[in-house]
């Protein structure tokens, strides 16, 4: 994403791989509209775009009263929390854009702007070097040889750039590891397919291509030597909440003893939920699973169950791989000391 003089420029993800687009966002309306319709999608994109989208609401506002711009921007919020329920850096991100509304609200209106455009630039700004700092903690798991597994998108299409997931895979690459990466091609929505490929294509990083229900044979043959995924929202116990297949991933691999590792920046932590259990779980609509590229391929009148993420039991995750180095079991003491002490 880029913003410059009033607008956000973000690539349709919804067109990719087949379509390079760029869409201009100038409204925060079009911004939620963004995120609600998956032109921008991944947890810390979503943050950083939902807070330019509040710069955007605030220099719409920018002619009002003080009592009127705040009250505006608790709606414009309010809107932009209601885009997706599950990734917490958006409301990790709102959230820091409210407390500049707040610490700033006895100065004049165009002062309150600078400060969230300046605020959106910042998010921005520190994700990309988070992204780089997860990349170099967790290069040190993948080794010569090894057949790498993810899921999801977890790259700089998900991010500002760089990635989680395929940071950790871009910073080995970068040096000079010698390793294959597996992306399930994650149903329904597949940003595996559509988007981790991109990537990995782009980046020319060796990788394959598979189906989801293939995970399960390619350990049995031993060609996963580790599995990194990303994250929308870890509860303080460290149960992550992930793309829908990651739970089944992290049980095949406890099953073949491979490990499992999750790759987030701490904006994703959610130390008010206790467990897993608390994450809101989106559920999108049914066409994502009765339709391939608008062609229905299940008869209608069928019933559809579409739950757009699943959880993960903390004790099937080996490490949480954060900008704080790489975090692991007993999670709910060793989350709190590291938000302790950052
Ligand atoms: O529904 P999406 O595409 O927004 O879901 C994204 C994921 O589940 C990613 O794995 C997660 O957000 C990590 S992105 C760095």
């Amino acid at each position: 994403m880029t913003w410059a003089d009033g607008c956000l420029k973000l690539i349709d993800q919804r067109k990719l791989p087949s379509h390079l687009e760029v869409v201009e966002c100038r409204t925060y309306k079009e911004v939620a509209d963004a995120i609600r319709t998956m032109k921008v999608r991944g947890a810390p994109a979503i943050g950083a775009t939902a807070a330019f989208g509040v710069a955007l609401g605030a220099l719409e506002h920018r002619h009002a009263t003080r009592e009127e711009f705040v009250s505006a921007m608790q709606i414009i919020s309010k809107e932009l929390a209601a885009t997706r329920p599950t990734a917490v850096n958006l409301f990790w991100a709102l959230e820091r854009m409210e407390k500049v509304v707040e610490s700033k609200q006895t100065e004049p209106v165009p002062s309150i702007v600078d400060a969230l455009i300046q605020e959106a630039e910042a998010i921005a700004t520190e994700d990309i070097e988070t992204c780089k700092q997860i990349g170099a903690a967790g290069a040190l798991l993948i080794a010569d040889g090894d057949g790498v597994l993810t899921i999801c998108n977890a790259g700089a299409l998900a991010t500002v750039d760089y990635g989680t997931a395929l940071g950790v895979v871009r910073a080995a690459n970068d040096v000079g590891k010698d390793f294959h990466v597996y992306t399930a091609e994650t149903r329904p929505f597949l940003q595996g397919a559509r988007l981790t490929a991109w990537e990995l294509v782009q980046e020319g990083i060796p990788a394959t291509l598979i189906t989801d229900n293939m995970a399960g044979w390619l350990m049995q043959q031993g060609r996963v030597q580790v599995v990194i995924v990303g994250a929308d929202r870890i509860a303080g116990n460290g149960d992550t909440a992930n793309k829908i297949g990651t739970y089944t991933f992290a049980v095949l691999a406890h099953h073949h003893q491979v490990p499992f590792y999750v790759a987030a920046p701490l904006s994703t932590v959610d130390l008010s939920l206790e467990s897993g259990k608390q994450i809101p779980i989106e559920e999108r609509s049914p066409e994502e699973v009765t339709h391939l590229c608008g062609q229905r391929i299940a008869p209608a009148g069928i019933g559809v169950y579409n739950p757009a993420f699943d959880v993960t039991p903390a004790e099937l995750i080996s490490g949480i791989i954060t900008e704080a180095g790489i975090i692991r079991a007993p999670f709910a003491a060793n989350l709190a000391k590291v938000f302790r002490t950052s």
